[in-house]
């Protein structure tokens, strides 16, 4: 074995670029949909935002999560789905007025991504890991696609109630049991100054055992 050979590789960053990532983990926002422009947003950026995500971890390496890019037109028939999730969830409560918003809805946002988890499953039909572990690496893959999206200058935000989860949603975008539905991840220009972030102390967070 050469001395070239015993080299460690660390990939350890240099500090200005672990300090530039510090910096985008903390600059991350959510903002909503009130908040985007309507401007389209170029496919590069977003195939930048799910090339992270798909750097996750997962437990077992799964890689679980499960994506469907609405962009343009395709919106149309999302919105329509939305609209029909609502009126399967209202029954006597139903009002047309909602039924159309629903519809208008998907419109809200240029980029509309469906965020599925996809769980491993062995030859006899049981799951390989945990459900909750398959769920929280969905959620690391959101989180590294909302930093890049952060870092590019776009807004984002993860919808994960009412229909964003509706079953009827699930079955549109293709996730069949055991896939779940967590949601929608919006994106978008914002229209408004980028805004600041807000945490409680680190110290009422950790604790150190020494
Ligand atoms: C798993 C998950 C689900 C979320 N679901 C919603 C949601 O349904 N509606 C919403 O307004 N924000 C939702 N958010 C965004 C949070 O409200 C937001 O992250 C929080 O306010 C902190 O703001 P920041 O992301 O700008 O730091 C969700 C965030 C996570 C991680």
């Amino acid at each position: 074995m050469t001395d070239q050979n015993l080299t460690l590789d660390t990939h350890a960053l240099d500090s200005t670029t672990v300090e530039a990532l510090q910096q985008a983990i903390a600059h991350r926002r959510s903002l909503g949909v009130a908040r985007l422009k309507p401007d389209a947003v170029n496919r590069y950026l977003i195939e930048q935002m799910l090339e992270a995500a798909n750097w996750a971890p997962s437990h077992g390496e799964t890689e679980p999560w499960r994506f469907t890019v609405f962009t343009g037109d395709s919106r149309i028939a999302l919105g329509e789905a939305f609209a029909e999730a609502y009126r399967q969830d209202t029954g006597e409560g139903f009002q047309e007025a909602t039924f159309e918003a629903q519809k208008g809805r998907a419109l809200m946002s240029p980029v509309w991504i469906s965020i599925g988890m996809q769980p491993a499953v062995k030859a006899d039909g049981s799951l390989r890991m945990d459900l909750e572990d398959e769920r929280v690496a969905v959620g690391c893959a959101v989180q590294n696609l909302h930093l890049v999206a952060s870092a590019q200058g776009l807004a984002g935000m993860w919808l994960s109630k009412n229909v964003f989860i509706h079953p009827h949603i699930a079955e549109f975008v293709g996730l069949t049991a055991p896939a779940q539905l967590m949601g929608f991840f919006i994106v978008g220009w914002p229209n408004i100054p980028w805004p600041a972030g807000e945490r409680g102390p680190l110290s009422e967070k950790v604790r150190w055992a020494e």
